[in-house]
């Protein structure tokens, strides 16, 4: 069977460190419940000895009747353990400097004074019956003889495990690796990892870590942390399970709620690209891709969305393909026909080629004007429009048209842009089919100033016919002349049409 890597989680303690980042108790309670439903073996609440808000915080969680171990932060200071023990958690990781340049500068003590105060700390915490992790800070810049005679002080002290920390990040994984088997060769108490991440490393390094022999890793949601954060607990699971085949206790299809959670509530955002839980993680726009995936899902996707709670996005952009396309409409029951979903890739691809993010809701109106829009047959095409307005200028269009096969221009002006170029249209069509704009809507428009403006109208003839026609463009001239175009053509059609089945 397997071997189980417990999950330390430390987003409530180290990745409160995170700059910026301030939680109320509250919001505390709130992650603190959701690690637990995620099923993470420890969660570190807080440092109480840091303020009374901190030890409300602790001292809920503690109360809380999670099946996770509560744990909190002290230094190896007997006045830190005691506001830990008095927050009733279950465990206490207490924590001093080992490296040369810590203990002089950043403690101002000897390394005989760090063995004693290790030794008296976990006694203090063994004394008080709470489980204890010893953690010698900044490890992997300790000189490693010096390291391995503190972590046998702190396990001949009675500590239950005890923690390798990463402090600046400087490991790499072949180093990591082979500092925690020479540790395992002398120490008997389970050893566990806690890296940072300021090369990138964190997540690989935690990896290597467990490689040597480590049964615990040190994580936070989403990889918070103090300067470049930690190694991401989402990032950690997925590899230990998937590329290490290693179990831990998390129920990996509740990573995406709880990251988001995370995110909300400490206001830090997801970088799209970050693996497991940024927004581009399961998403595909390249055509051979799409394509790929819509075939079959291994082609490119490594674990499936599902498995931690995403779904699959396809992408139109200008490398989208046809394949992608159509699946991403399918999901959402909209079935163009060939015709249409030509005319679909065909604007989607403009788009993208204009340097356009094309989003779920840019797709569906396109694809609402082109299937709403796109007749068959066709009185009346576009080919040419210009606008000019401005604060001293008056709104003026010109438009070309293809009428029946002929070519015609006109030049309207008007309160605006769309209102010139309307009735610059009009004024070409009117001999043929006198159209009254009924109704203008701008009924979409997603995204920023570069969004797809979806423009729905419904005009009437002189006959009382009344139609209605949409434009999707991301120029909202643009939709509303598509949109009076369509309407147009199928009012023509339609008395055509009439006037054809009238009896002779
Ligand atoms: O990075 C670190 O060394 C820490 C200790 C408190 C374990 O966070
Ligand atoms: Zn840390």
């Amino acid at each position: 069977m397997e071997r189980y890597v417990r999950i330390f989680d430390t987003t409530l303690r180290d990745g409160e460190q995170t700059p910026g980042v301030s939680l109320t108790p509250e919001e505390k309670f709130e992650i603190g419940v959701q690690l637990d439903k995620l099923g993470v073996d420890v969660i570190e609440a807080g440092f109480p000895s840091a303020s009374e808000g901190e030890r409300k915080a602790v001292r809920e969680l503690a109360h809380a009747g999670l099946k996770a171990e509560i744990c909190a932060l002290t230094r190896a200071i007997k006045s830190d353990i005691d506001a830990a023990l008095s927050c009733d958690v279950d465990s206490i990781h207490t924590f001093i400097s080992t490296s040369e340049v810590q203990m002089k500068y950043a403690l101002n003590i000897t390394p005989e004074q760090v063995l004693e105060k290790s030794f008296e700390a976990v006694q203090y915490i063994k004394d008080h019956g709470v489980i204890c992790e010893f953690s010698p800070m900044d490890a992997t810049r300790t000189d490693f003889n010096f390291l391995r005679k503190v972590c046998m002080t702190a396990e001949e002290a009675g500590a239950d495990r005890i923690n390798i920390p990463d402090t600046v990040g400087i490991m790499n994984p072949d180093s990591m690796r082979r500092l925690i088997s020479r540790l395992r060769e002398t120490l008997k108490v389970p050893l566990s990892v806690h890296c940072h991440d300021d090369f990138g490393l964190a997540v690989a390094n935690s990896l290597a870590g467990v490689d040597g022999g480590a049964a615990q890793v040190h994580v936070t949601v989403n990889g918070l942390g103090e300067r470049a954060g930690n190694a991401a607990l989402e990032e950690v699971v997925m590899g230990l399970h998937m590329i290490y085949k290693l179990r831990t206790g998390v129920n990996t299809r509740l990573l995406y709620e709880t990251s988001k959670l995370v995110s909300r509530l400490t206001g830090v955002p997801i970088q799209p690209n970050k693996a497991i839980v940024g927004e581009n993680a399961f998403a595909h726009e390249s055509g051979i891709h799409t394509k790929g995936v819509v075939i079959k899902p291994l082609t490119f996707e490594p674990i499936s969305p599902e498995l931690v709670g995403r779904r699959r996005k396809l992408i139109a952009g200008k490398l989208a393909g046809r394949h992608g396309i159509r699946a991403e409409l399918r999901e959402a029951g909209i079935h163009p026909t060939e015709k249409q979903l030509k005319e679909i890739v065909k604007r989607v691809k403009e788009l993208g080629d204009k340097g356009k993010t094309v989003t779920d809701a840019d797709l569906f109106a396109i694809a609402r004007a082109v299937m709403g829009g796109v007749s068959e047959e066709r009185a009346v095409d576009l080919i040419d429009l210009a606008v000019i307005t401005g604060i001293r200028v008056i709104p003026t269009a010109s438009v070309k048209l293809m009428l029946d096969e002929k070519e015609y221009v006109a030049a309207e002006t008007g309160v605006g842009p769309v209102d010139a170029a309307i009735k610059a249209i009009q004024k070409i069509t009117d001999n043929l089919v006198n159209v009254r704009l009924r109704e203008y809507r701008l009924e979409a428009l997603t995204g920023g100033s570069d969004a797809v403006a979806e423009v729905v109208i419904k005009v009437e003839d002189k006959y009382g016919n009344i139609v209605s026609a949409r434009g999707a463009r991301e120029d909202i001239v643009m939709a509303s002349v598509e949109a009076m175009i369509e309407g147009i053509n199928k009012l023509l059609l339609k008395s055509r049409k009439r006037r054809s089945e009238r009896p002779q």
